[in-house]
């Protein structure tokens, strides 16, 4: 696919979602669409503000167990990254592998994918780099030259967090056919903690996950004729208990009326879009969701203030 064809695609999909999703008793727009160019721009400072211990936190706890990684996954593998924009924790990884049979960057973006190949082939000019560009939520075929090794895939970042349980069984059934047999999945996923620590990690004290947010506002008045204006809403976040699960919504400021693509939506004052959620697991929880995906812990890592975890999955259904 040309990125010409998924650009247009990705807009019909996004026309698509928010005409649907505002057109629902809990409106809502999947988080997935918050990241255009300012929203990947904002995310990137989301990841070095004080409050937002995730990614500080998952890239030590990798440099520190790296060899144990290295260790327990083995000599020949080849190194499935799924989705780049991660090629920082990737290279950590690599370092750490001296015997890497390939490494296989997955991404649906070609210039994503091309911009992770060069900048890891100059790197590691000796790896083997086998760049497919694929949506790893459906399927991928492996070039023929990687087909032989087991497969090591790396999914960190807690992605997994934006899935609601049964969605995130699915997409850990999905790697785990995608990985194959002798298949092992390495994943970080963010511990369930104290809302001391949670609601400042989306409700940073500069506003940046606020705007992060918000700015899906800008983007539907941008993309699909929409007249938000952005003043009479508000970012909203709060922890749910029951889903143990951090949950941000934009929040109408009054009774107003909102035209989207030619079609009125109206809001009364104190009504919710759901925008993200981000869940939280305890190393028990998801090793539980990984099982009910036919996955095996291996092994796992947490770091000293148990904030993040990395588990090391094994396939057990050959
Ligand atoms: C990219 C899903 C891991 O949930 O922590 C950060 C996204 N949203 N701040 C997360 C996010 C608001 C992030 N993940």
């Amino acid at each position: 696919m040309n990125t010409k064809t998924a650009e247009s695609d990705q807009h019909a999909e996004f026309e698509q979602a928010v005409m649907t999703g505002l057109s629902l008793p809990q409106k809502s727009i999947p988080c997935r669409f918050l990241y255009d160019e300012r929203g990947s721009d904002l995310f990137e400072q989301i990841t070095q503000l004080d409050e937002y211990y995730p990614t500080r936190t998952e890239v030590a706890l990798l440099n520190a167990v790296r060899y144990d990684i290295a260790q327990a996954v083995g000599p020949g593998v080849a190194l499935v990254e799924l989705g780049s924009g991660s090629s920082t924790k990737t290279e950590i990884l690599i370092e750490s592998m001296s015997d890497l049979a390939a490494y296989v960057p997955i991404e649906i973006s070609e210039t994503a994918l091309a911009g992770a190949t060069a900048k890891l082939s100059k790197k590691f000019p000796d790896l083997r780099i086998f760049p497919v560009s694929a949506d790893f939520s459906n399927t991928v075929t492996f070039p023929e030259e990687v087909r032989q090794f087991p497969k090591f895939g790396f999914f960190p970042g807690s992605t997994i967090g934006n899935f609601e349980t049964d969605d995130a069984i699915g997409l850990l059934a999905t790697l785990r056919r995608i990985l194959g047999e002798n298949g092992l999945l390495l994943i970080g996923v963010d511990l369930d903690k104290s809302t001391d620590i949670l609601l400042p990690a989306y409700d940073d004290a500069k506003n940046v996950t606020a705007e992060f947010i918000m700015n899906i506002l800008t983007r539907i008045n941008r993309e699909l004729d929409g007249n938000f204006d952005r003043s009479r809403f508000s970012y909203v976040v709060q922890y749910n208990e029951q889903f143990s699960r951090v949950e941000m919504y934009i929040q109408s400021d009054a009774d107003q009326t909102v035209e989207v693509r030619g079609t009125e939506f109206f809001f009364k004052k104190s009504e919710r879009i759901f925008v993200e959620f981000s869940h939280k697991y305890s190393v028990e929880g998801f090793k539980n969701l990984a099982n009910n995906a036919g996955w095996r812990s291996r092994d796992y890592w947490i770091d000293g203030d148990n904030l993040f975890s990395i588990h090391l999955l094994e396939n057990t259904l050959k």
